[in-house]
């Protein structure tokens, strides 16, 4: 074992974002520094010969729920145990700050290395992709709203009933860096929040946390006159509604991801609520 592995500091940034790119990731460098601002000593790099050859990101939710991603080795370094090594080294970490619950979102070639270390399906999901031509922008609804200051208590009151904790910082901070941020406003309470953020090849829908009717209605609000970029969607499989509708405006499936957790699932989620998933390495 001639790698080490060590804390993934800023001055990685450029060279992981490469090895993101190689592996046709939709991340970004500003994805990037959220992750490392939000848990500056949660992510990780492995390191070979002066060269990050792999990554691993977490984010923790308050001590309830953290929250693993970016889980990448280089081609050329696999099968050696540096991915197996970056897993146990962020899984120790959030264990020595009390975190009860460890989750992530696996592709299929990671999800036997989780299985191996004792992550357990908890639900499935699946990318699914739009490339066609700009769709029709949708009439104005006047249950829909830019997200503003004053909507956060009940985007937070939403999200906790969805994920089981509310992500704050991330959800501000994903806000923040979104082309479009909606609120869905009926009776005067909020039903449902939903934002629409680019990506490095592709537009990105998410997150949607809404019922059915405000989930459908912030889908399609954020989705119309986005342009002629392609949209990547990441929809629970258990959210029908939402799987359908994507079908229906010209979507297709991309590939298959499981929600993992740690051993135990002391904080459950209701897919559900869940309309679009913020991102892979966030929940
Ligand atoms: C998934 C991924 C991170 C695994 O990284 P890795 O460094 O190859 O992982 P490891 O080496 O720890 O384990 C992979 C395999 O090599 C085996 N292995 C580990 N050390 C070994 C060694 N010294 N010699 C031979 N094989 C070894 C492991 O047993 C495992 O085998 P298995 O898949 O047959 O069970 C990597 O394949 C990758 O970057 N994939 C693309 C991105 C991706 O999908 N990431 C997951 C996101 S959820």
């Amino acid at each position: 074992m001639n790698f080490i592995i060590r804390c993934l500091c800023p001055d990685d940034l450029v060279p992981v974002d490469r090895l993101r790119a190689e592996l046709g990731w939709n991340d970004t460098i500003a994805d990037w520094e959220r992750l490392l601002s939000l848990s500056p000593e949660g992510c990780f790099a492995a390191e070979q010969n002066g060269q990050v050859v792999g990554t691993c990101t977490s984010v923790c939710y308050g001590n309830a729920l953290a929250w693993v991603g970016m889980m990448m080795v280089h081609p050329a370094h696999r099968r050696k145990g540096i991915g197996s090594a970056l897993l146990r080294c962020c899984v120790d970490h959030l264990r020595q700050r009390g975190v009860r619950s460890i989750k992530l979102d696996a592709t299929p070639m990671g999800q036997p290395l989780y299985a191996r270390i004792g992550f357990v399906p908890e639900w499935t999901l699946a990318r699914w992709e739009y490339r066609g031509s700009p769709m029709a922008v949708q009439p104005a609804s006047e249950c829909i709203q830019p997200l503003a200051g004053k909507h956060w208590p009940a985007i937070l009151a939403l999200d906790a009933q969805a994920l089981g904790v509310p992500r704050g910082r991330l959800l501000r901070s994903l806000a923040a860096a979104s082309r479009r941020a909606l609120v869905y406003e009926r009776g005067g309470s909020i039903l449902g929040f939903g934002m629409l953020r680019d990506g490095a090849l592709a537009s990105c829908l998410g997150p949607v946390v809404a019922g059915f009717q405000a989930g459908e209605r912030l889908a399609r609000c954020l989705l119309s006159g986005q342009g002629d970029r392609p949209v990547f969607w990441d929809i629970p499989d258990r959210n029908e509604g939402a799987s359908l509708l994507a079908r229906q405006l010209g979507f297709a499936f991309l590939t298959p991801l499981t929600r993992m957790y740690l051993d135990t699932n002391p904080v459950p989620s209701d897919p559900s609520r869940i309309w679009a998933i913020a991102d892979p390495a966030a929940g």
